[in-house]
C-alpha cells in the first residue's frame, strides 16, 4: 500500500483518499485595473519639443491590481485577477503575460468593442522615477453585476483597487453579507486601495479590514509623512481595520485597532533603477505577509523589503529569484 493512497475499508464500503493530499488552497483575488505600459527608459529627462533616443522601450502588462497578482505569484500565492479586457493583438499580450506569471484569469470579461487602456511611462534610470501619462479611452471597470458571478468560497482575501466606488462597494457588501454566515476563520479579508485623489474613492476607507492609502491621498489631506497620514485617516476606517501608507525613500507606517503605530524603514538597492509598480509590490508583499498570518510588523517590513529590490531592476521577474516560496 502506497504512503500517498490508502484504501480504508468502512461498512464494506471501499473509501479511497489520498493521505497527503491538502485540501484546494484559497486563493488571493486583485480587482482593478490591466492596462498596457509602454516603457520608454532615458539615461537623462527629455526637455519638451526635443527629439531624442531612448536607452530601451518595452511593453508591460500594468494596471495596479494586474501588477499585484503578478508579485504575489512570484511570491508564491495562488491568486485570480478580475479586469476588464479589450480583444485583439493587445489583449492577447496581456492574456500571455498573464499565463506566463501563472495569474489566474477565468474572472476577466473581454470587452471587443473597446479599447485596451495604456500608459506612456518614461523611466529614469538616473533617478529611477517614472513618468506616467495614461489614457482609457471606453473600457468599462468590473461591474456588481459582474462581480455576482464570483464564487466567493475559493478566496480568503479580495484585494480593490479603488476605482468605481459606488460599484465597488457593492461589490464588498455582498462578501460581507457572505461572511457573516460564517466562523472568523473562513471569512473573507477585504483590503483596498486609495491610491488617487479622487473624492468618490474616499468612500472606500470605512470598507477594508486593511485599507492602503497612499503618499498623494494623504498630502491631500494636508499629511506631511506616513505616521501622521494613518494618525490622522485613523477614524475614517471601520473599527478593528489596519492603515497602511508607504512613503517611497521613508518606508511605509501602518496603525491598526491598538493604537500603536508600526514603522517600517525602506530598504533601497544599491541603485535605484526604476520605481514603476514600486507601491502595487508593497502592497502584494504586505497581503501576501497578513493572508499567511503574519503581523502587521512582520508585513511592513517585508513590503519594503520587496519594494525596495524591485526598485533596483526593470520589470517584476528577479523577485521570484530574490523571495519566492518555489
Ligand atoms: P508608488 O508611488 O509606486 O505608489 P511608493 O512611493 O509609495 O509607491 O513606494 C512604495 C514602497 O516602495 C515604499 O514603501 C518603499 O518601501 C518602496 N520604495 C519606493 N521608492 C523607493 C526608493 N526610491 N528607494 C527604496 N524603496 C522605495
Ligand atoms: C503602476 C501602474 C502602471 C500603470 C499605472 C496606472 O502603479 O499600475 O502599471 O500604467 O500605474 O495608473
Amino acid at each position: 500500500m502506497s504512503r500517498e493512497s490508502r484504501v480504508q475499508q468502512v461498512s464494506g464500503v471501499l473509501v479511497k483518499f489520498n493521505m497527503d493530499r491538502k485540501p484546494r488552497e484559497k486563493k488571493i483575488l486583485c480587482v482593478g485595473l490591466v492596462c498596457l505600459d509602454i516603457i520608454n527608459v532615458v539615461d537623462k529627462y527629455p526637455e519638451e519639443d526635443t527629439d531624442s533616443r531612448c536607452l530601451s522601450q518595452r511593453w508591460q502588462r500594468g494596471g495596479n491590481a494586474s501588477n499585484s497578482c503578478t508579485v504575489l505569484s512570484l511570491l508564491g500565492a495562488p491568486c485570480a485577477f478580475m479586469g476588464s479586457l479589450s480583444a485583439g493583438p493587445v489583449a492577447n499580450f496581456i492574456l500571455e503575460d498573464f499565463q506566463r506569471f501563472e495569474v489566474e484569469v477565468s474572472l476577466v470579461t473581454e470587452h471587443a468593442q473597446c479599447c485596451l487602456p495604456a500608459s506612456m511611462v518614461i523611466s529614469n534610470i538616473q533617478t529611477g522615477s517614472r513618468t506616467i501619462l495614461h489614457m482609457n479611452r471606453n473600457l468599462p471597470d468590473v461591474t456588481a453585476e459582474d462581480f455576482t458571478k464570483v464564487d466567493l468560497t475559493q478566496f480568503k482575501w479580495i484585494h480593490w483597487e479603488g476605482r468605481n466606488a459606488e460599484e465597488q462597494l457593492k461589490m464588498i457588501q455582498r462578501v460581507d453579507k457572505y461572511n457573516s454566515s460564517l466562523p472568523q476563520q473562513q471569512r473573507i479579508a477585504v483590503s483596498v486601495e486609495i491610491e488617487k485623489t479622487r473624492e468618490p474613492l474616499y468612500q472606500l476607507f470605512p470598507h477594508g479590514d486593511v485599507v492602503f492609502v497612499s503618499k498623494d491621498v494623504a498630502r491631500q489631506f494636508g499629511f506631511h509623512s506616513a505616521e501622521d497620514a494613518v494618525k490622522g485617516l485613523y477614524p475614517r476606517v471601520k473599527q478593528g481595520a489596519v492603515l497602511i501608507c508607504a512613503w517611497a525613500e521613508q518606508g511605509a507606517d501602518a496603525l491598526g485597532p491598538d493604537g500603536i503605530v508600526v514603522h517600517s524603514d525602506a530598504f533601497p538597492p544599491e541603485t535605484v533603477v526604476d520605481t514603476l509598480g514600486a507601491g502595487d509590490t508593497f502592497n502584494a508583499a504586505v497581503l501576501y505577509t497578513l493572508s499567511n498570518g503574519g503581523t502587521l510588523q512582520e508585513a511592513l517590513t517585508f513590503g519594503c523589503k520587496v519594494a525596495g529590490r524591485k526598485c533596483g531592476f526593470h520589470g517584476y521577474d528577479n523577485i521570484g529569484e530574490c523571495f519566492g516560496e518555489k
